[in-house]
């Protein structure tokens, strides 16, 4: 594989931190997940990834995205061929981890990512990746001809957007593709007026706008939402705790801080115990909620 260079200070950089997570923890000796492919892309990528060597929020990053994928999981357990949408895909290889051979797999992601991904990844007769923003409506007819059920993951991508686009999603998934399971993380208005001193963010150009205080808010933005797990990243699901190296258990036991669930419509979604601790500064374990919502009207 030839190597690829990216571009300090273009969007396609936000996309590196969660890459290069991956492919870190892919070689420890208990890796969660393991992700071959994420090492083989970084080794062909031209970027200067020692600069985010020791990061906190490499490990963030990985407890993230193990959670979306026990979600994943747990939706193609129920429907094996039901349909998963990643919106904001970046160079996720979630298809890589997480596929069945029967599902439908959708990764979205504007142009010039679109085009980055396809110099690793390649399309197949389960997946495509369209190339748009989530906020155009183009992407949704392609994804409609698939049928459903329908996951929507949205991972570190909504937070890019502002609070009107957001909701422009969210209305746009909830009227086109209504009984759809969307799954996206918030991040607290302490992180987006922080960014510039996040130990990642502060290392690329691309800066966060919509600050959520509380996931549970989404239930007011349009009748008939529930929000069925929610979860920050020192309150995972105890089976997907449990799976864990131990490292990782002591780091969420010492940086733990139990919340509530309302622990629906997902198996084992009861979070796993912690101490408490107030929110803080380097904080990157609890000021991130990840949530799965559902539409009932
Ligand atoms: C931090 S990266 C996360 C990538 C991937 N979800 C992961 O977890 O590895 C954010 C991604 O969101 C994408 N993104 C940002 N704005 C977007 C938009 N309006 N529509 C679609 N994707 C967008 C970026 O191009 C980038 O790939």
């Amino acid at each position: 594989m030839s190597t690829y260079r990216v571009q300090p200070g273009t969007v396609q950089e936000t996309l590196l931190i969660p890459l290069y997570g991956r492919a870190v923890e892919s070689r420890k000796p208990e890796p969660a997940p393991r992700d071959p492919r994420a090492e083989e892309i970084v080794a062909a990528i031209d970027y200067d990834f020692a600069r985010l060597d020791g990061l906190q929020s490499l490990l963030g990053s990985v407890l993230r995205t193990s959670l979306f994928d026990h979600w994943v999981r747990a939706f193609l357990t129920e429907h094996p061929t039901g349909t998963v949408v990643e919106i904001g895909a970046g160079l996720n290889t979630r298809y890589e981890r997480v596929d069945n051979g029967r599902a439908t797999w959708f990764e979205l992601d504007l142009p010039d990512v679109a085009e980055l991904r396809r110099v690793f990844l390649d399309d197949t007769p389960n997946r495509r990746m369209p190339a748009a923003s989530v906020t155009e409506e183009s992407w949704t007819r392609e994804v409609a001809g698939a049928g459903g059920p329908y996951f929507f993951s949205a991972e570190a991508v909504l937070p890019f957007l502002d609070e009107a686009a957001v909701r422009g999603v969210v209305d746009m998934l909830a009227e086109r593709f209504p009984g759809s399971l969307p799954a996206l993380d918030t991040s607290s208005p302490w992180i987006v007026g922080n960014q510039d001193t996040h130990d990642a963010l502060s290392k690329v150009a691309a800066r966060m706008r919509w600050g959520c205080a509380d996931a549970a808010e989404l239930r007011e933005w349009r009748p008939g939402t529930e929000v069925l797990a929610s979860h920050t990243l020192v309150t995972l699901p105890s089976a997907l705790t449990a799976a864990l190296s131990s490292s990782y258990r002591e780091m969420l036991g010492r940086s733990g801080r139990a919340a509530p669930s309302p622990g629906r419509g997902l198996p084992d979604e009861s979070p796993a115990a912690g101490v408490t601790r107030e929110h803080g500064p380097g904080d990157h374990l609890t000021l991130m909620k990840i949530v799965v919502i559902y539409w009932t009207s």
